[in-house]
């Protein structure tokens, strides 16, 4: 996820583009720059590292002076965060903004550099400028055929703005399954990611859809299709206040990220899977296939969120790869005396990549000769650097203290991290990696129904608002479920909530069990669903009132609260039922009106002991 801004009209526009930019921050902070035609047939860029405060600091001292522009503020995907990899990334004079992900990156580089082109960055956006610049040079019709030849060179996902010194006062912009939204102004036109970044200057857009392009000038924004038919479409008028507009309309950033979790496991899963094969990319993964086999153990380690989703990589991890594996939260592994060696795989899990606690285990582990890999959300982050390799989600920045897409985007990549295991120990046969690997392919869509059932459970959390506590029940990988259901409904409405392995009640959870205490039971069909009947019906026996997490279609369940979720295959299940319990632990807060996206005591990074 990154921010891009572009303008083209009567105003000088550095300062206007960084406003712009100002307001896309939550996109992506990590660098930021801007092209400018300063005179014709000249881009001029400027660029800098960190926030956009560095971007300002380098204007001042080389100002870009020009009625035409675009600008980015970078969140990392490919490349580390530095001025060579920040964008506009240029070619001749053709210069490039793009957020989003080009799956075929690799070899488009390799082609380009046979032809002796010399890349300055690690980016797989550098490649969209030398190919719209190679295109360009073909002298075949206009600037926006030369981009489209190029652009249907690219597969993955980009939101793309360019300008070009060969033809002034002109932005070109294209879609493909990246947002952009265009502003129509009065003789000047905008593009930028997100609707924030255009309201001070108007509230008349056009959002393009995937697979179109614009050509923007200051008087026309001229449509069409990536392969060429004209598009005729009306601008709407947006009215959500500049509050509302920076959480896309929705109340609080944490209910955005939620619903955004179907985009952040597709940007996740984007050109790392080959279904046909049924293999992951092992460039991707950051393990090869002659270490998978050396591994005797694998290690995880994580803390708050992050360990739950360990725990369901650690139970693919040996269903799947057959490899002894073991998950422990971070502060414990500093405080014990470990043992570690080679032999051992250790995965620590960060959304951050800062935790203090998880990169202290990481450094023990490490000292003592095992393998380390990061399964991080922030690009080239402390964990990462002291790891050997690293395997990025990419969910995008998560504002919303309490970790929601980027807890399903972990799950998402360490259920591959575990089928690549398994095949290149060939614990995992061809057939059955490719029955998973179709059914993560599928979760977005699956999320996406999961998503639907939010009035429902926004009138579920109205009955349940006023509980003093809650339980929450699951077995296998309905168990870190039932923990992070309940994690989430303490982080944010301040409701006492454990969570529990249903075949564990028995032992202690039981005693508390009255009318007054809600349970809330992952209940899916999968290979537990009777053992964990039996529980809810014992939980039920004892008056309390339950909230059953259950599959679509199953009528068996009766006298609860049910909430329903889509059928899938029992490996992607814990991707899905985690929804319907992030969106209950919401609207619960909401109703009790908490600081929803900044719990109280609570910091999205723990840099501390
Ligand atoms: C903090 C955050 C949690 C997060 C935990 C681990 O407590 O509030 O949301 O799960 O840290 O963070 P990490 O960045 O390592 O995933």
């Amino acid at each position: 996820m990154c921010g891009i801004v572009g303008y083209v009209g009567d105003k000088d526009c550095a300062s206007l583009l960084v406003e712009g930019l100002r307001k896309l921050e939550y996109r992506g902070y990590d660098s930021a720059g801007l092209a400018v035609e300063t005179s014709a047939g000249k881009v001029g860029v400027v660029r800098a590292v960190g926030k956009l405060a560095n971007l300002d600091a380098a204007l001042a001292k080389t100002p870009l002076s020009g009625k035409t522009g675009i600008g980015h503020t970078r969140w990392a995907t490919h490349g580390r965060p530095s001025e060579a990899n920040a964008h506009p990334h240029v070619a001749g004079n053709v210069a490039v903004v793009h957020n989003g992900i080009i799956e075929n990156h690799v070899e488009l580089r390799r082609g380009l550099e046979a032809a002796g082109v010399k890349f300055t960055s690690d980016t797989d956006t550098e490649i969209v400028a030398h190919l719209v610049h190679e295109e360009m040079g073909k002298k075949q019709g206009d600037f926006a055929s030369s981009v489209r030849r190029a652009l249907a060179r690219l597969r993955g996902a980009y939101a793309i703005a360019i300008v070009c010194g060969d033809v002034p006062e002109t932005i070109l912009v294209a879609k493909n399954a990246s947002p952009l939204v265009i502003g129509i102004g009065d003789g000047e036109m905008m593009a930028a990611s997100d609707i924030p970044a255009l309201l001070a200057h108007t509230r008349d857009v056009i959002f393009l859809e995937d697979g179109e392009m614009a050509v923007l000038e200051k008087k026309s924004a001229t449509l069409s299709t990536l392969d060429g038919k004209p598009i005729t479409r009306a601008p709407k008028r947006i009215d959500w206040s500049p509050a509302q507009a920076e959480k896309g309309g929705f109340k609080h950033f944490m209910l955005k990220e939620i619903f955004e979790q179907p985009r952040a496991i597709e940007d996740t899963l984007r050109g790392r899977i080959d279904v046909t094969a049924g293999e992951i990319v092992e460039e991707e993964i950051g393990v090869t296939a002659t270490l998978a086999k050396k591994i005797a153990r694998v290690y995880f380690v994580a803390c708050g969120t992050s360990s739950h989703a360990a725990i369901a990589g650690r139970y693919w991890v040996e269903q799947l790869a057959r490899i002894p594996a073991t998950v422990e939260i971070g502060s414990e592994v500093r405080t014990r005396e470990p043992v570690f060696g080679p032999g051992d795989l250790v995965v620590a899990v960060s959304q951050s990549g800062e935790t203090a606690d998880t990169l202290a285990a990481v450094r023990t582990a490490k000292a003592m000769g095992a393998h380390i890999l990061a399964v991080a959300n922030v690009l080239d982050s402390a964990i990462p650097r002291a790891s050997d390799g690293a395997l990025y989600t990419h969910a995008g920045p998560e504002i919303g203290v309490a970790s929601t897409k980027c807890f399903t985007a972990q799950l998402a990549a360490l259920l591959m991290l575990a089928v690549h295991l398994g095949r290149a120990r060939g614990a995992l046969s061809k057939e059955e990696a490719r029955r998973i690997l179709d059914a993560l392919l599928a979760v977005p869509h699956a999320m996406r129904d999961a998503l639907e059932e939010a009035e429902h459970v926004k009138n579920l959390a109205r009955k349940y608002a006023r509980a003093r506590d809650m339980l929450f029940l699951g077995r296998g990988t309905g168990f870190p479920i039932a923990l992070e259901g309940a994690l989430k409904l303490k982080e944010i409405s301040y409701i006492h909530a454990e969570g529990y392995a249903a075949g564990e009640m028995k032992h202690g959870p039981i005693a508390l069990i009255d009318e007054e205490m809600p349970v809330v039971v992952v209940a899916p069909r999968d290979a537990h669903y009777e053992k964990t009947m039996s529980n809810l019906h014992e939980v039920r026996a004892r008056e309390a009132q339950v909230i059953a997490v259950v599959s679509e279609g199953d009528k068996d369940v009766v006298g609860v609260d049910a909430i329903r979720v889509p059928v899938v295959e029992p490996e992607v299940l814990p991707l899905v039922t985690v929804i319907p319990l992030q969106l209950l632990s919401y609207f619960i807060a909401d109703i009790k009106g908490t600081d929803v996206d900044q719990p109280r005591n609570l910091a999205k990074t723990v840099t501390v002991e």
